[in-house]
Parts: C-alpha cells; sequence; structure tokens
C-alpha cells in the first residue's frame, strides 16, 4: 500500500515576497518561509538557542538574524553561522503548485 504525499498545502506564493519572513503552524510545526530572489525555503522558525520566533528577525544576504541574540542561519540549509545558536535549523522540502506553497513537515 502506498503512503499518501507528505506535502501540505501552507500558504499563497504572493504572502512571502522577496526578502519577507513569514512564519506559520503547518501541521504542529512553526514553520519559517522565505524568498530569496524568488526561490521559496522553508526552515524551522524557532532559534535553536532559545524558544524565539525567527520571523521577528531579519533577512541578511541569504540569511536570518535572530532578533533576540543575533545568531544567523542559512535559509537554504539550515546552517548557523555564529553563536550564541550551536544547532542549525531544519529544513523542509518545498513545492509550488498553482501559485500555493506546499511543505513537507
Ligand atoms: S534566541 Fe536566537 S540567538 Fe538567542
Amino acid at each position: 500500500m502506498s503512503v499518501g504525499t507528505p506535502f501540505v498545502r501552507a500558504i499563497p506564493v504572493s504572502d512571502v515576497p522577496p526578502d519577507k519572513l513569514v512564519s506559520i503552524d503547518v501541521q504542529g510545526t512553526r514553520v519559517l518561509f522565505s524568498n530569496l530572489g524568488g526561490e521559496i525555503h522553508a526552515v524551522s522558525a524557532i532559534c535553536t538557542h532559545e524558544e524565539f520566533d525567527l520571523a521577528q528577525g531579519f533577512v541578511l544576504d541569504n540569511a536570518v538574524v535572530c532578533a533576540l541574540h543575533l545568531s544567523q542561519f542559512d535559509l537554504r540549509t539550515g546552517e548557523v553561522y555564529n553563536p550564541p545558536a550551536t544547532e542549525p535549523l531544519r529544513v523542509f522540502n518545498v513545492k509550488i503548485e498553482e501559485n500555493v506553497i506546499f511543505v513537507e513537515v
């Protein structure tokens, strides 16, 4: 028996304009959506340093800067660039269908 697609409908692409950060709950997981040059990315929205929503931070090149203690995370790979955070963010697969973002959480 095949298992259905794990992709979940999230938000319209138009809700994530370039350099804007949007975090929403997708099936109980807080997901941060970003638009880097027209490419949509999704990572965990909660900073790995403390429980803080990264959507309150800002985009710097291809990274999100946490507004609380300024750790930076790559929005494409989740890689952490600087302390105090040391753990990377989870990365989620996305796909676009009919201008809607679907995410695999
Ligand atoms: S909560 Fe994000 S760097 Fe401290």
